[in-house]
């Protein structure tokens, strides 16, 4: 006799974004779309990183293929790909790319009356591209500030990290995912080729409040502060009781770091050093984005002094400093800072 077995019930992105619409504050269908029209530009990118490794055969990203094509680099065709679904999805006014150095103005007519402007580094990690090792895209919403009409100004993009309404990455890895937080949780959903659908794989995700993985270009350690290489030190000391010496994997991907660490607990820091002040990384869309995420998993992102989602943006492309992931790792860091501080003064 046949008995029907209950299977367990999966969730694709499109349907999870659907059931949380209510979350959401203002106009229902708005956000989900957004999330929806970066949903579909990623499988498309992801479909071009997997042909990464075909180089050889089809032609080197930047170069004339052997149709005599144009084969362009991959962040350049990332970019476009997340340009054109934010345009055609109708919800975007503007955008901020690592890729562009002035706004890019959605000027269609199906986005005249929009109300969204998106940050955007369309790939992350791209030294990695050539090497068949994790990259990533990171991005980020913001509602247009209230009253504010016509077209796209930068004020709109200059609001603080605590004024993001929804933000996530995508993570090409030995498997695709894509993780975002619209302010209540963060959710992860893993990219199932067979059917070509993000699935709900790690529902409410948190950060663990400690961990044992630094995460840090050390070749770079001459030119760090005092307290970073302290903090440095403190990893590296002997000490059983607390899970010392903690290890060092630092990939070059900040998404692939980032969200390691996230699932095993640990700390990511692009420090200031003496030739970068403000360090390498991007507050828009590389900082500010991850740190809305960390802190709805349970963890803390500062510049060392001052939470990340506080500081003023003043430039589409400005730098800060970075320390993010567990709360009791990143606390610690901040800790030697300040005593590195007090030590000169
Ligand atoms: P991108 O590829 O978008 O320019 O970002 C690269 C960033 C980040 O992903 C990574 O963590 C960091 O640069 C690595 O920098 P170093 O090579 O200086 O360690
Ligand atoms: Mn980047
Ligand atoms: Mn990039």
């Amino acid at each position: 006799m046949f008995t029907h077995q209950p299977t367990k019930r999966f969730i694709t992105l499109g349907q999870f974004i659907i059931e949380r619409q209510s979350d959401f504050q203002y106009a229902k269908g708005e956000l989900s779309r957004l999330l929806r029209d970066i949903g579909i530009a990623s499988k498309i990118v992801n479909r071009e990183v997997n042909k990464a490794g075909l180089v050889d055969i089809i032609g080197d990203f930047g170069v004339t293929n052997i149709q005599g094509e144009d084969v362009k680099k991959l962040d350049v065709y990332a970019n476009e790909q997340f340009i054109n679904a934010l345009r055609s999805g109708g919800e975007c006014l503007a955008i901020a790319s690592e890729e562009n150095e002035d706004l890019v103005d959605i000027e269609s007519e199906v986005s005249k009356n929009a109300n969204y402007v998106v940050c955007i580094d369309p790939l992350d990690g791209s030294s990695n591209i050539d090497v068949n090792v994790n990259i990533g895209t990171i991005f980020s919403i913001y509602r247009r500030k209230e009253g504010m009409t016509g077209p796209t100004r930068l004020e709109d993009f200059m609001q603080k990290g605590t004024e993001q309404v929804a933000a996530g990455y995508v993570i090409y890895g030995s498997s695709t995912m894509m993780v975002y937080t619209t302010g209540k949780g963060v959710n992860g959903f893993t990219l199932d080729p067979s059917i070509g659908e993000f699935c709900l794989s790690h529902p409410d995700m948190k950060i663990p409040e400690d961990g044992s993985i630094y995460s840090i270009n050390e070749g770079n350690y001459a030119h760090f502060p005092r307290g970073v290489k302290d903090y440095i030190k403190f990893c590296q000391v002997d000490d059983k009781a607390t899970n010392r010496p903690y290890s060092t994997r630092y990939i070059g991907s900040l998404v692939a770091d980032f969200h390691r660490n996230m699932i095993k607990g640990g700390i990511y820091i692009y420090p200031s050093t003496g030739k970068s002040p403000n360090g390498k990384l991007r507050l828009l869309y590389e900082c500010n984005p991850l740190a809305f995420i960390a802190e709805q998993a349970g963890g803390v992102a500062s510049n060392g002094v001052k939470r990340i989602l506080e500081l003023q943006p003043e430039a589409l492309h400005q730098r800060t400093p970075l320390f993010i992931g567990s709360k009791k790792m990143v606390a610690k860091a901040e800790e030697l800072l300040r005593n590195a501080v007090e030590k000169v003064v």
